[in-house]
C-alpha cells in the first residue's frame, strides 16, 4: 500500500531565482509604456531577464541570445510574433480553462505582451542606457537549477558518442553504484551535460532494485526542463540497494557529438524522514490507445488515488500525436447526474486537506473571500465546457459501473494485496508452461519473449488474454496463450483481495529460454 501522503508527478518548475529580482521593472514597465516611447532598457529587458534569458544565453537551449540590446534587436519582428502568439516562452497551460497558479510561471501577461508588441512596432528603440536592469546572475545554472552544490551526484557510466547522421536512439545506461542507505530526497535534477543539449531529447533517470526485483521511475529531463524541487517536509524515498538507471533518447543533428548525463540530489540530512512523501508515478492508462487514421479522437485514462494526496505537478507527453491534455481530479463521491453548479469545480485543485479544514473553521467567523475560481465570461467557453462536463459526467458513471480491477504497478511502495496472489500464478503457469513446452520450439530451437496481458476474475476464470508485444514468433505467441489456457481456472479470490476487487491484471514478459525452459517475469 502506499504509504504517502502526498503525490506528484513531474512537477514543471522553472527558473527559480530570476523572478524576484524583475517584478518591480516590469510594473513600472507597463505603465511607462502608455505614457510614452516604449525602450528596450527601460520596458523590454525586464521582460526578457525574467522570461526568456534562461534558455536565450550563450551556451543554454535557445539558438541565439538575448542578453543585450546588440542581441535581441536584430530579431524583434521574430519576438513580437512568438509572443504574439504566445509560442515563446514555451508555457503550454492553456489560459482559458482550469487552474492557472502555478510556481515560477514565466508566461507573459497581456500587458507584457503588448509591450513587446509596441516596441517592435516602434522602431525598436534602445532608450536611455541608465535604465538597462544589472544584469540576472545565473550562476552556474547550465549546470544545475538551485544553486547550493548537490549532496551527490551520479553520473552516466559512460560518454556516448552520438553519430552524426543516424536514426534517433534510445540507449539506456546502468549506473555501478548501488545507493548505500535510505535517504529522501528535497530535490532532483537529471541533465546531459551542457555539450550536448542539442542531441538529448530526453534523458530519464529511474531507481532499480535487483534484489527485490523492481524499476520505479525517478525523474525526467526534456529540453528546458529544470530541477524538481518538493515542498517543505516532503520528501521523495532513495531506497537503500537501488541503482540508478539512465535511459536516453538521442538525435543527431550532423554533427558527431559525445554526451553524457548525470542525475543530482538534493537530500534530508541522514535519519530525517520527512512528514509527506512524494511519489513519482505515471497516471492514467493507454495501453489500448488506438488512433483512426485521419480523425480527432480523444482519450481517457483513470488512476485512483489509494489516499488523500496533493499534486505537486504534473507533465503531459504526447510527442506529435498529442494535441490536448487534461487532468482532472473526479471526487468518486459526485454521481454522474448530480447537478454541480460551477465548472471550476472539475478543476484539479492544489489545496490541501489541511487548508481545507482551515477553511471549514472559517466559515463560522465573517465569509472570507472565496478562493477565486476562473472566471468565464465568452460564452463560446460556456459552451465548450458545458458540453466538456456533460462527457465528463457520463465518464464519471460510466467510471462507477467499471469493474475494480487490481491493477499492476511496479513501484515498489505500491505493491499491493494481489502481489501474492499474482506470484502463486506465476508458479503455477511457469510449472504448466515447463510441462507443456512447446515442441515445434524445441525442435527447431526458437527463442524469445513477449509480453502478455491476462485479466482474472474474482472466481478465477479468465476475463482476457492477450499478447501485447509479440515475440515475432507465432510458435512462441500462440504457446504463450495455449499454456494459460491450460492452466486455468486459477484460484478464486480469497480476503482482502476478494473484499477489494473483482478483477486482477497481470502483466508479464515471458522467456522461452536456451534449455527449454519458459520463466517469466
Ligand atoms: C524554456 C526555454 C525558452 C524560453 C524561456 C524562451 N525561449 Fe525562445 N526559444 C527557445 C528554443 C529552444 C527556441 C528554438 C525553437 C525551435 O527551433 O523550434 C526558441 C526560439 C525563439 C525564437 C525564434 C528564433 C528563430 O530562429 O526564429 C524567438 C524569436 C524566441 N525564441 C523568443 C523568445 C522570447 C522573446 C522569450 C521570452 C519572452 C523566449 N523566447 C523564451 C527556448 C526558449
Amino acid at each position: 500500500m502506499m504509504s504517502a501522503r502526498r503525490f506528484s508527478s513531474v512537477s514543471p518548475v522553472f527558473a527559480l531565482l530570476a523572478v524576484a529580482v524583475l517584478l518591480m521593472p516590469a510594473v513600472a514597465a507597463a505603465q511607462d509604456a502608455q505614457q510614452g516611447q516604449v525602450t528596450f532598457t527601460r520596458d523590454v529587458a525586464p521582460i526578457l531577464q525574467r522570461s526568456c534569458q534562461n534558455c536565450h544565453r550563450p551556451g543554454s537551449i535557445a539558438p541565439m541570445s538575448l542578453l543585450t540590446f546588440e542581441d535581441a534587436r536584430p530579431w524583434a519582428r521574430a519576438i513580437k510574433e512568438k509572443v504574439r502568439l504566445r509560442e515563446m516562452p514555451p508555457w503550454y497551460v492553456d489560459k482559458r480553462i482550469g487552474y492557472q497558479e502555478f510556481l515560477e510561471d514565466r508566461s507573459l501577461t497581456d500587458e507584457q505582451i503588448a509591450t513587446i508588441v509596441q516596441w517592435a512596432d516602434s522602431g525598436a528603440p534602445r532608450g536611455n542606457a541608465a535604465d538597462m536592469p544589472p544584469p540576472v546572475d545565473f550562476g552556474d545554472r547550465l549546470k544545475w537549477t538551485l544553486n547550493d552544490p548537490p549532496d551527490m551526484v551520479v553520473t552516466m557510466p559512460q560518454w556516448y558518442t552520438v553519430k552524426a547522421n543516424g536514426p534517433d536512439e534510445k540507449v539506456s545506461f546502468y549506473a555501478e553504484s548501488v545507493i548505500e542507505e535510505d535517504r529522501y530526497i528535497r530535490a532532483v535534477e537529471t541533465k546531459p551535460d551542457p555539450g550536448s543539449f542539442r542531441v538529448v531529447h530526453h534523458s530519464n533517470t529511474s531507481l532499480m532494485h535487483e534484489e527485490e526485483g523492481w524499476n520505479d521511475f525517478l525523474n525526467e529531463y526534456a529540453v528546458g526542463k529544470q530541477a524538481d524541487m518538493f515542498p517543505r517536509d516532503s520528501g521523495r524515498l532513495l531506497p537503500k540497494g537501488s541503482r540508478i538507471v539512465f535511459n536516453v533518447h538521442y538525435h543527431s543533428v550532423g554533427e558527431e557529438i559525445k554526451s553524457q548525463s548525470q542525475v543530482a540530489f538534493w537530500l534530508y540530512p541522514k535519519g530525517i524522514v520527512p512528514k509527506y512523501e512524494v511519489h513519482t508515478m505515471k497516471v492514467g492508462r493507454n495501453d489500448d490507445l488506438d488512433i483512426p487514421a485521419g480523425e480527432i479522437t480523444r482519450h481517457d485514462g483513470y488512476f485512483q488515488l489509494p489516499k488523500a494526496a496533493m499534486l505537486l505537478g504534473f507533465q503531459p507527453h504526447t510527442h506529435i500525436r498529442g494535441h490536448r491534455q487534461c487532468l482532472e481530479g473526479i471526487d468518486a463521491r459526485l454521481r454522474g447526474d448530480d447537478n454541480r453548479p460551477e465548472p471550476a469545480k472539475t478543476v484539479v485543485t492544489t489545496r490541501s486537506p489541511q487548508q481545507q479544514k482551515a477553511e471549514v473553521k472559517q466559515q463560522t467567523q465573517p465569509q472570507p473571500e472565496p478562493q477565486s475560481a476562473p472566471a468565464f465570461d465568452s460564452s463560446q467557453l460556456s459552451a465548450e465546457i458545458a458540453s466538456l462536463e456533460a462527457e465528463l459526467a457520463k465518464d464519471v458513471e460510466r467510471y462507477a459501473k467499471r469493474p475494480r480491477v487490481s491493477r499492476q504497478n511496479s513501484a515498489a511502495t505500491m505493491r499491493d494485496i494481489s502481489a501474492w496472489y499474482r506470484d502463486e500464478w506465476r508458479k503455477k503457469v511457469e510449472r504448466i508452461g515447463n510441462l507443456n513446452y512447446p515442441d515445434e520450439a524445441r525442435r527447431q530451437q526458437i527463442y524469445g519473449s513477449l509480453r502478455m496481458l491476462v485479466t482474472i476474475n474474482r472466481d478465477g476464470t479468465v476475463q482476457e488474454l492477450r499478447v501485447i508485444e509479440s515475440s515475432g514468433q507465432p510458435v512462441l505467441d500462440d504457446a504463450a496463450l495455449r499454456i494459460v489456457r491450460l492452466a486455468a481456472p486459477f484460484a478464486p479470490f480469497t480476503g482482502e483481495l476478494a473484499q477489494k476487487y473483482d478483477q486482477v491484471e497481470i502483466i508479464r514478459t515471458w522467456r522461452f529460454e536456451r534449455g527449454d525452459r519458459l520463466s517469466s517475469r
